[in-house]
């Protein structure tokens, strides 16, 4: 392929949204990640990926108020240039008050921790279900950096 490294290409198949991208290092490489457990489709090592967990914030009124809980693994480190990376995570919340709800998207870049640990930071929204969503911020549990 002859794309600009680094850059990321957003696709849907109608049945999986996946990005193929190039982190511009000079062995070259393509790698191609779906957005729910993400492939590698590099011929290259495994790199780090992180656990999380959380709540939702709450969402309705009344007795319908509520709020879901989630947990899942990120895909690999997506490096973003400057020795910066990201992680996609795509999971789904519990099934509170007969719905669930899908939590995906991107972490923000990593956060150095003294001991040379990283998490990383996330302030997103779920899918829309049942007539409403709910906003989930969290942070990722830690790793060493590599
Ligand atoms: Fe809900
Ligand atoms: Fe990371």
């Amino acid at each position: 392929m002859n794309k600009p490294a680094g850059a990321y290409f957003f696709m849907n198949n109608c049945q999986m949204d996946y990005i193929i991208y190039s982190d511009g290092n000079k062995k070259g490489g393509w790698y191609m990640y779906t957005t729910m457990n993400i492939i590698s489709a590099s011929k290259g090592k495994q790199v780090h990926n992180h656990e999380f967990l959380g709540s939702t914030q709450f969402a309705e009124k009344g007795k319908e108020r509520h709020n879901h809980r989630f947990a899942g693994v990120t895909g690999e480190a997506i490096p973003i240039g400057k020795g910066n990376h990201i992680h996609e995570f795509r999971t789904n919340t519990d099934f509170t008050g007969n719905h669930y709800h899908v939590l995906k998207g991107k972490t923000g870049p990593e956060i150095e921790l003294p001991d040379g640990h990283h998490i990383h930071y996330v302030d997103t929204v779920t899918s829309f279900d049942d007539g409403h969503k709910h906003k989930a911020e969290f942070a990722t549990l830690t790793v060493p950096r590599g």
